[in-house]
């Protein structure tokens, strides 16, 4: 029988990269998992070999390199909180970049051409027209996002001066988890809207706090665009095949084109969990845009992409099942 190639995933103890390492196998890839655990969990790695090491250490990756010989990498390890990336730049520059210019300089000498950038809406700023389509202005206005947006641009050079093929996928909200109920969000702090929304359901927090109602949307809250991470791993295949077939770098929005309110997440948790979501109104939250919802037809076009799991009840259904799972002592069975 041939054998799968190998597929390097940074961060695939992490909430998305956990997803992809899940999804790996059906495209024909073995998933070799390089994670610190620094915000990820051994338990999540659900296929594939898992080794733990940090970017940083370079020598350690070039010793993975040698021995697994991946045909490609995706790269999912980084840090990702716009407000402490606004706090702390130091460490975002630092480690989103410095990390990933020491993967690639390993990609380099062990000659993989493959690599998947985990990029995100963050790198256009604040919306001039809204769907956001991939030719937007590209204005980050938080050292997360530009982060994000240097490497893009790195990439972009890398593939003309050495041949490193790239596809930066700009992803818009997160979210769901694993229809099977395997996995899902688990981040400490968590930062994301809907794990705590369902945990004010749930009464593991007092409330939610709304930051804003009066914004120029139809109910004052802010809009995002809500992609479920299977959907989001499903994608990384289908960029990666193409990208090996066609040996050209692309980059595409990940997200739905469809946005829904702070308010509409809050109703359909109550309809989806039959809790009431304790919620206080709260000011602005500066830099958070009205709305960030995403053009999402190129993918769909060119890489034959649809979202299965992204309407907006099935995110919440999965995410509450996985929630009752992570909250019942579950989650730390070994795998
Ligand atoms: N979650 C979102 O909504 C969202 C939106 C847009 C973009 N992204 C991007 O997607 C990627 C994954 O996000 P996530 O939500 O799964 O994050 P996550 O924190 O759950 O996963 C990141 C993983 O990377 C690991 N890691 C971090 N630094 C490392 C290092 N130096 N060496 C080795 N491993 C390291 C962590 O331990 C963790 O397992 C990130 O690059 C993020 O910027 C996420």
């Amino acid at each position: 029988m041939k054998k799968r190639p190998n597929l390097l995933i940074t961060g695939g103890a992490g909430y998305i990269g956990s997803h992809a390492v899940k999804e790996a196998r059906k495209y024909g890839f073995q998933p070799i998992t390089y994670d610190s655990l620094l915000m990820g969990h051994r338990w999540a790695v659900r296929d594939g070999v898992f080794v733990k090491g940090d970017l940083s250490n370079r020598a350690k990756l070039v010793q993975v390199f040698r021995k697994y010989k991946p045909a490609a990498v995706m790269h999912f390890a980084s840090h990702l909180s716009v407000g402490e990336s606004v706090a702390n730049p130091q460490k975002y520059y630092r480690d989103n970049i410095g990390n990933a210019l020491n993967l690639f300089s390993v990609m380099l000498e062990q000659k993989v051409n493959y690599f998947i950038l985990s990029s995100t809406a963050a790198v256009y700023g604040n919306p001039v027209k809204v769907p956001m389509p991939e030719n937007h202005p590209k204005n980050p206005i938080n050292p997360y996002g530009d982060s994000k947006y240097i490497l893009e641009r790195i990439l972009a050079w890398y593939d003309q001066a050495y041949g490193l093929k790239s596809t930066y996928l700009r992803y818009f909200n997160a979210s769901g988890a694993d229809v099977s109920g395997e996995l899902g969000e688990d981040h400490h702090p968590e930062i994301h809207l809907i794990p705590l929304v369902l945990d004010a359901a749930a009464g593991l927090r007092k409330e939610i706090t709304v930051f804003g109602t009066d914004y120029p949307t139809p109910d004052g809250t802010c809009i995002r665009d809500y992609i479920h991470v299977t959907d989001l791993a499903e994608a990384h295949f289908l960029a990666l095949k193409r990208m090996m077939k066609t040996g050209k770098s692309d980059f595409f929005n990940l997200g739905t084109g469809k946005g829904y309110s702070v308010q509409q997440v809050i109703w359909m948790t109550e309809k989806v969990t039959g809790l009431k979501v304790p919620a206080k109104i709260g000011p602005r939250r500066p830099g958070d845009p009205p709305s960030l919802v995403a053009q999402s037809k190129k993918a769909q076009k060119v890489l034959g992409w649809k979202p299965k799991y992204s309407k907006l009840e099935t995110i919440l259904e999965t995410a509450w099942r996985w929630h009752q799972k992570l909250h019942s002592g579950l989650k730390k069975k070994p795998v």
